[in-house]
């Protein structure tokens, strides 16, 4: 009696998740749902996740398999070559912070990114010694032992299969292959699955991926062991060794990802959990919003939004100062946890004028500098079901298509996250970042990342979770979604959909989407930032459920062809 019931449950589902595909309007990046909410970057991952939940999984079943169906048709951002931050919360009300961050090589140096006594960006950046060992199998497999329901293998299941099958790659991926089709050609997995006919592949065109369904499946059936000790890991090693690479199988074989103490800060009348160090995403979210605690945001958006916009900027300025001189794994070097101090906000805050932009010269000095140690590019997922289950997760192989490299015989794109360490003083990242002592390679290290997995409560009961992609446009597209709910009581599909402005401090730039308004534009210009007009500043991925009617509300930004969707 108790299996029939259960059987008839599942077909239930299966066919309101069925209807829901079929009546998908065409507006796919905003829906609305009362049972669950899924919103990524990829309408196939959206669906293989939400299928996940209509077959009985929870939220967290339904991000591994996003994640891992995003390796497949979005391999360019994310997948198991690279590493990736889970922040979950159960109905029990614990939090989890999953670390699956790439680690430095054990034989990895700073000097070995120089080339003629000089740090040399591209060697971070591309080839053999741009990938730390990639942490996204080990961290989905703990994500899955602590808060999963299915069976491991049942969240491959659609991955395989498209990778099998093929899908079409859309124009976006088509253009970002062509611009990269000289780096490929020195690569013989890439080269391979990459190029036919001497040309890059054509959007609307098949993209097969055997090699990777292979990998996939000896995961999906033998666990984590056959990537960290098995046939991949040996591939990897073998590969490395003959390219003059570092990373070694015992990088591989040693890999463990690491469950971290989120950051729990408050913003007015909200708990706002985010992701620690070697994230520095939690820390300047939660430190970007203390500062913007002092001001009354609300009143200036609705008097000035360029007084908004301004005080913002401002905030956002001050705390990268302070992330490139403090910010680092916080294994390795001790963040001062000062950082979120509201008292320490306040300094920051009075030293911004409303009509005129700070030169900001340097970092600030957070109280607590020295604490005992705390117990396109990238993707964000989003999930929430109605058991209480949220997960925000934030993945990738860092720039596109990572080091470029793609493992013979595996379908494996590697990362390359070494170029999230600070090479040298004054030598930038492939955003721009500059970083310190705190952030220099060494062996084992993780890289600072900017990834800010976050999730908003209120009177304890979970609300929001969000996150971002954009290199450090990541922190700042997650504060301006934050602010414009909390603050500005805009709909999550506004705060994601309305224009971003970014602030890094160096350079001392303001980025601003060519889409804000000119006025506003002007306005800056006239307090004296240096505005730059920039393309999409961040992608970012936001659920929302109202307490009162429990009516959950996803959005995938506008900025990409992604979905968001629920039943
Ligand atoms: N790879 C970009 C980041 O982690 O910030």
């Amino acid at each position: 009696m108790k299996d029939l019931f259960r059987s008839l449950r599942r077909a239930i589902l299966l066919f309101l998740f069925l209807l829901h595909s079929v009546i998908a309007n065409a507006q796919d990046n905003v829906a609305t749902a009362d049972r669950a909410m899924v919103a990524t970057v990829h309408p196939r991952a959206t669906d293989a996740a939400l299928k996940i939940i209509a077959d009985g999984g929870n939220a967290v079943d339904a991000a591994l398999t996003a994640a891992i169906t995003l390796g497949v048709v979005d391999g360019y951002n994310s997948g198991i070559g690279g590493g990736c931050f889970i922040l979950i919360r159960t109905p029990k009300g614990q939090l989890f912070a999953i670390d699956g961050r790439e680690t430095a090589p054990r034989k990895a140096t700073a000097e070995m990114f120089y080339r003629d006594g000089k740090p040399d960006t591209e060697l971070s950046q591309i080839g053999p010694l741009a990938s730390g060992t990639p942490g996204a199998v080990a961290a989905y497999h703990l994500a899955w032992r602590k808060a999963g329901k299915l069976p491991w293998e049942s969240h491959f299941k659609e991955a395989i299969r498209i990778a099998e099958d093929g899908f079409e790659i859309s124009d976006r991926y088509a253009r970002l292959l062509a611009s990269r089709k000289q780096i490929f050609e020195r690569f013989a997995g890439s080269r391979q699955l990459f190029i036919r006919d001497e040309r890059t592949l054509a959007g609307g065109e098949l993209l097969v991926q055997k090699d990777l369904a292979r990998s996939l499946k000896g995961i999906a059936f033998s666990g984590p062991d056959y990537f960290y000790r098995g046939e991949v890991a040996q591939r990897i090693s073998k590969w490395m060794a003959d390219n003059d690479g570092v990373l070694s199988g015992r990088d591989l074989a040693s890999y463990k990802a690491k469950l971290r103490s989120p950051v729990v800060s408050t913003y007015r009348d909200h708990t706002i959990v985010g992701f620690p160090p070697p994230s520095s995403g939690g820390i300047h979210v939660a430190q970007i919003l203390n500062i913007l605690e002092m001001f009354p945001v609300a009143e200036y958006y609705r008097s000035d939004p360029a007084k908004y916009t301004h005080v913002v900027s401002e905030a956002m300025k001050l705390a990268f100062a302070d992330r490139a001189y403090w910010l680092g794994d916080a294994d390795f070097t001790r963040v001062p946890q000062g950082l979120v101090s509201k008292e320490y906000a306040r300094q920051l805050g009075h030293r911004i004028k409303l009509n005129e932009a700070l030169a900001v010269e340097s970092h600030g000095l957070p109280p607590a500098r020295f604490p005992a140690r705390p117990a396109r590019h990238t993707t964000h997922i989003a999930v929430a079901d109605k058991q209480g289950y949220w997960v925000a997760m934030t993945a990738t192989v860092n720039t596109s298509f990572g080091s470029k490299v793609v493992i013979p015989a595996t379908g494996i794109i590697m990362n390359n996250e070494m170029d999230d360490f600070a090479l040298a003083p004054g030598v930038a990242n492939a955003f721009g970042l500059l970083g310190s002592q705190a952030n220099r390679v060494e062996p084992l290290k993780r890289p600072l990342s900017s990834m800010s997995p976050t999730i908003v409560m209120k009177d304890g009961q979970p609300i929001l979770t969000t996150g971002a992609a954009g290199g450090p446009k990541i922190i700042t597209s997650v504060l301006l979604g934050l602010s414009r709910v909390v603050d500005l009581g805009m709909s999550p599909a506004d705060a994601i959909s309305t224009p971003r402005f970014h602030h890094q401090w160096s350079p001392d730039r303001l980025y601003m989407e060519r889409s804000n308004d000119e006025r506003l534009i002007e306005s800056m210009k006239k307090v004296g930032h240096q505005v730059y007009l920039s393309g999409s500043a961040g992608v970012s991925q936001m659920i929302y459920r109202d307490l009162r009617t429990g009516e959950f509300t996803g959005v995938s930004d506008p900025r990409t062809a992604g979905k968001a969707a629920g039943y």
